[in-house]
């Protein structure tokens, strides 16, 4: 069951449900699997994720995304680009994951995530059916796509502590699955992210 919450002298004991997180993937013919994007502003990230999301909601699956710029709106509204809040901002988002996977969910996190330490934080929070997926563009392809101006932003210095100019990216060193997006279509990398969910996330 959950881990026990001390007050004062006190401890408390968390309820623990009596539905199993195998009652509920049977009930929705999934395996409750979290997929944990990370990549550059500008990768590809939202965009893969919200693509595969409507074609595995088509098929008949239970998904959700939580992605950055959206949870920065709510629940992560008070942190900012900071190392200490970017760690903040992956745990919370990896707590989140965690409760809907384990109400059987299939959840995809679109997340820059730009530390190893981080993402290995959010592997230990969610444990089981966690997949790591590293959405790969070259910085000068993201920089030269620049959606929401933020690189320009940050060259001419109005933007300090932007992933990849001035802050650190680490890229995972073996993720689950690598999609490169600075070549191909979104629409192809779509179709091979949604194949891999429905794959890892089948009930056997
Ligand atoms: S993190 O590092 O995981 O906490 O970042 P995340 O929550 O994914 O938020 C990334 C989006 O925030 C915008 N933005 C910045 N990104 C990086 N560095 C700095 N300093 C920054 N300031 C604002 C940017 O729109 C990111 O969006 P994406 O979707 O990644 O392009």
């Amino acid at each position: 069951g959950p881990a026990e919450i001390a007050v004062g002298e006190k401890v408390i004991h968390p309820s623990a449900s009596t539905v199993t997180v195998q009652d509920r993937e049977r009930q929705k013919g999934q395996r409750g699997t979290v997929f944990w994007l990370t990549g550059l502003s500008g990768a590809g990230k939202s965009t893969l994720a919200r693509g595969a999301e409507a074609a595995l909601f088509s098929a008949g699956l239970d998904v959700t995304v939580l992605d950055g710029d959206t949870l920065r709106t709510g629940l992560c509204k008070d942190l900012g680009f900071s190392e200490a809040d970017r760690t903040e901002n992956v745990r919370r988002a990896a707590e989140v994951a965690r409760i809907l996977r384990d109400a059987g969910q299939i959840v995809l996190v679109a997340l820059i995530s730009p530390l190893q330490s981080d993402r290995a934080l959010a592997r230990q929070i969610v444990g089981d059916g966690f997949e790591e997926i590293f959405v790969d563009a070259d910085l000068s392809i993201c920089e030269k796509r620049d959606p929401k101006g933020l690189y320009a932003a940050a060259r001419s210095g109005k933007i300090s502590g932007f992933t990849g100019i001035d802050a650190p990216y680490e890229a995972p060193q073996s993720p689950a699955l690598h999609l490169k997006t600075d070549a191909g279509s979104a629409d192809s990398a779509v179709k091979t992210l949604a194949s891999f969910v429905k794959d890892t996330a089948k009930l056997t």
